[in-house]
């Protein structure tokens, strides 16, 4: 296998980079004909991957940029910004709105997936305002740096897609195609950015615009904060200093990373980039494991996953150490918006506790004595036995119930009122559960 040969297959033709062109050149027109009518002073940025050359063949989403005039207040380019992102949606095939931190119209053109994203036109990092600002920056930067890596970068992401680590959404905290655009512009080949993989992690710190030089303060309170928070990556944003671009990046899809990158590095293969599907069935899993699997499923909210899914991750290590400190073994959690699976040995446990009480011969003995109902000498002590529950799923309602367990406000209530199912899922749930149970999520050998 060569790098060549996969190139070959994920490398844009000409056919369709002129297609993209064309759908751009149309979207183009169709904004700058909405922003005349309603007479804002408006630019359309195209930004992304489209517009750095840095796309995936096939892969079709283009991101439209409406920046607006500094000048204009927050909640002006929201309402207006909304409104004509809209009225560029009615004339594509289909859209919708989406809500982050402000929000976009997400639309349907040619059969191309269309974010329609309001922002400012900012010059530099000093101007920004709302978290989609910086993209702007992102591609000027990107596209003045790349001096034609583009399909370096390409493999990269590729590679990270193969191996399960792109995409630097919350459900998965892997890497961003920017922070690949980075690091083969830092490193200067995928390869090179292969073999950095340890390096990277050791040094903690890249800083490409040498932002610790020209903004020592702001750079510095970058890196301590991310350091606290136990980023395995610091990788200053070149047109940003107040930003971490590995800022999502998990352990856990580092990790991938770290272990793939030597395993290509020694033993090149194409499996790493078109990897089969890793299909199994969880039930046979748990047969052989001997352990059981504890599933919640909810409703949440209509908030994003941004706001949802880091709530239901502290919820269910809250559940899982409540679990513990009931007595029973939590081997591994995992979860999704929807869902938190939890890995048991046991379901059932003892329907007594024994209690060890004080000496009997002391006045705590004696409120020992008159609180319990079964109570015996053990030595010079008293101890007692008391019935509890036993059943994995009583426990479980119980601590529901109590509200004994830390929890995201946003999806307590959903999580109290949740569905508990013992070693069977819903059938949308049955790959994931596959995936956790059999560790292949995360696994490097
Ligand atoms: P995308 O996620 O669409 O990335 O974000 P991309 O660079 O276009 O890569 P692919 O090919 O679609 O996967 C669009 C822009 O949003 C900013 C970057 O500027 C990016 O170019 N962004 C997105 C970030 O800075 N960080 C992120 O985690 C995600
Ligand atoms: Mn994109």
């Amino acid at each position: 296998m060569t790098l060549k040969e996969v190139l070959e297959s994920i490398k844009p033709k000409d056919e369709e980079r002129k297609k993209v062109k064309l759908i751009m050149d149309e979207l183009r027109g169709i904004a700058q004909e909405v922003i005349e009518e309603s007479g804002e002073e408006i630019e359309v940025k195209f930004v992304g991957s489209l517009a750095k050359d840095t796309y995936l063949s096939g892969d079709h989403d283009i991101d439209m940029f409406l920046a607006f005039p500094l000048s204009i207040p927050v909640e002006k380019l929201k309402s207006k910004g909304l409104e004509i992102a809209e009225s560029i949606g009615k004339r594509l095939e289909s859209y919708e709105i989406s809500y982050a931190e402000h929000p976009y119209v997400r639309g349907v053109y040619k059969g191309y997936q269309v974010d329609i994203v309001p922002c400012y036109n900012v010059r530099d990092w000093r101007e920004v305002r709302t978290a989609v600002d910086r993209s702007i920056l992102h591609t000027e930067w990107v596209l003045k740096n790349i001096k034609g890596k583009n399909d370096e970068v390409r493999l990269l992401k590729r590679f990270l897609k193969g191996i399960n680590a792109y995409g630097s959404e919350v459900y998965r905290r892997g890497f961003s195609g920017y922070l690949a655009e980075i690091l083969v512009i830092k490193f200067g080949s995928f390869l090179k950015v292969l073999e950095k993989a340890d390096f990277m992690l050791r040094q903690k710190i890249i800083d490409p615009e040498n932002w610790l030089k020209r903004e020592p303060e702001i750079a510095m309170k970058t890196v301590k904060r991310e350091i606290e928070e136990d980023k395995p990556i610091i990788v200053i944003d070149p047109v940003d200093p107040r930003r971490n671009v590995a800022a999502n990046l998990s352990w856990e899809r580092y990790g991938l990373f770290y272990f793939k990158a030597r395993e290509f590095l020694t033993k090149p293969s194409t499996e790493l980039f078109f990897p089969r599907d890793k299909k199994g069935n969880y039930l046979e899993v748990l047969r052989r494991k001997g352990t059981h699997l504890v599933t919640l499923t909810f409703e949440p909210p209509n908030l994003v996953d941004d706001i949802i899914i880091p709530q239901v991750e502290r919820t269910a290590k809250g559940l899982a150490r409540q679990l513990e400190l009931e007595g029973f073994r939590v081997l591994g959690i995992d979860y999704g918006r929807d869902f938190i699976f939890l890995e048991v040995e046991e379901i059932e446990r003892p329907r007594i506790k024994i209690k060890k009480g004080p000496l009997y011969f002391t006045h705590h003995g004696l409120r020992f004595f008159d609180k319990n109902d079964i109570v015996w000498i053990e030595g010079k002590e008293l101890a007692s036995e008391k019935s509890s529950l036993g059943f994995i799923v009583d426990v479980l309602e119980d601590i529901l119930r109590k509200g004994q367990f830390s929890a995201g406000k946003n999806v307590k209530d959903a999580i109290v009122g949740a569905n508990i199912i013992i070693d069977f899922v819903p059938k949308a749930l049955a790959q994931e559960a596959y995936l956790f149970l059999s560790r292949e999520k995360f696994r490097v050998k």
